[in-house]
């Protein structure tokens, strides 16, 4: 195969706030894929549950629900666009109300098995970089080459603080911290799809290591195994811009 066709998978799994979605998508331009914040897809069922009114109980209401409703993933250059029911929810998702509905409904099985095979369509052609919980462990066993971004709780709250902060929201650290730390003990206790590293997993911890770096050492992995590929140029994300 030669270097400018090569069409890689890669995933990149982790716990909130430590870099994965600015990682990501910088990974994801340098290598000229694709970038796929899996995350947004379980806040757009959050949305769904919560503006429909179905109880967190009610799984064959959430079934329903799933069953009834569009969800949408547009490929645009970079990325994909997402829709629920031909509406851009964009705008609503990252609340903390909707990060702890995201993560409360992600432990449900109907849920995840609606999301996967959205997840493994959306996958099939490569060139794609997917972030999430489970994306090397379950939704893409065989990727190329499987990431796990983690970082000091401590850290993660503060970066997510700052981000929360920039956007003129009027929540505290210890507010930010403490739903992060719940969050982390939803993701990586549930029985189905935890918050665990594949056992073939590189793990990168992001504690001492700006976004720069941490792209630096996904990419030298990434040649070290797949030898020079063809690179572009990236222009970084303010940190008031990310995303977790
Ligand atoms: O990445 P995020 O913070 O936007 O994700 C929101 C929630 O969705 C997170 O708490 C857990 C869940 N999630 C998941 O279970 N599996 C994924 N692949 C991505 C997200």
């Amino acid at each position: 195969m030669s270097a400018t066709s090569l069409a890689l998978l890669i995933t990149i799994d982790g716990p909130a706030g430590a870099g994965k979605t600015t990682v990501s998508k910088l990974l994801a331009e340098r290598l000229g894929y694709r970038y796929l914040d899996t995350g947004s897809l379980y806040r757009a069922v959050a949305f769904g549950v919560m503006t429909a009114q179905i109880s967190l109980h009610d799984d064959i209401g959430i079934q329903r629900l799933l069953k009834d409703s569009r969800l949408m993933l547009e490929p645009v250059t970079s990325g994909f666009h997402l829709k629920w029911n031909d509406q851009d929810i964009s705008g609503y998702l990252r609340t903390s109300e909707i990060s702890m509905m995201a993560s409360a409904v992600s432990a449900k099985p109907v849920v995840r098995d609606f999301l996967l095979d959205v997840q493994r369509k959306t996958g099939q052609n490569k060139s794609l970089v997917c972030e999430g919980r489970d994306m090397g462990t379950v939704v893409f066993p065989n990727a190329d080459i499987k990431f796990f971004l983690d970082a000091n709780p401590d850290i993660r709250a503060l970066r997510r603080y700052r981000e929360l902060t920039c956007s003129a929201s009027n929540i505290t650290l210890n507010a930010v911290s403490k739903d992060m730390r719940e969050r982390d003990r939803n993701d990586r206790r549930r029985v189905i799809a935890p918050l665990i590293p594949a056992t073939d997993a590189i793990i990168v911890d992001a504690s001492n290591m700006d976004i720069s770096a941490v792209v630096t050492c996904m990419t030298a992995a990434i040649i070290s195994i797949f030898g020079d590929i063809p690179m572009y140029s990236i222009h970084e994300t303010p940190a008031c811009l990310e995303k977790t």
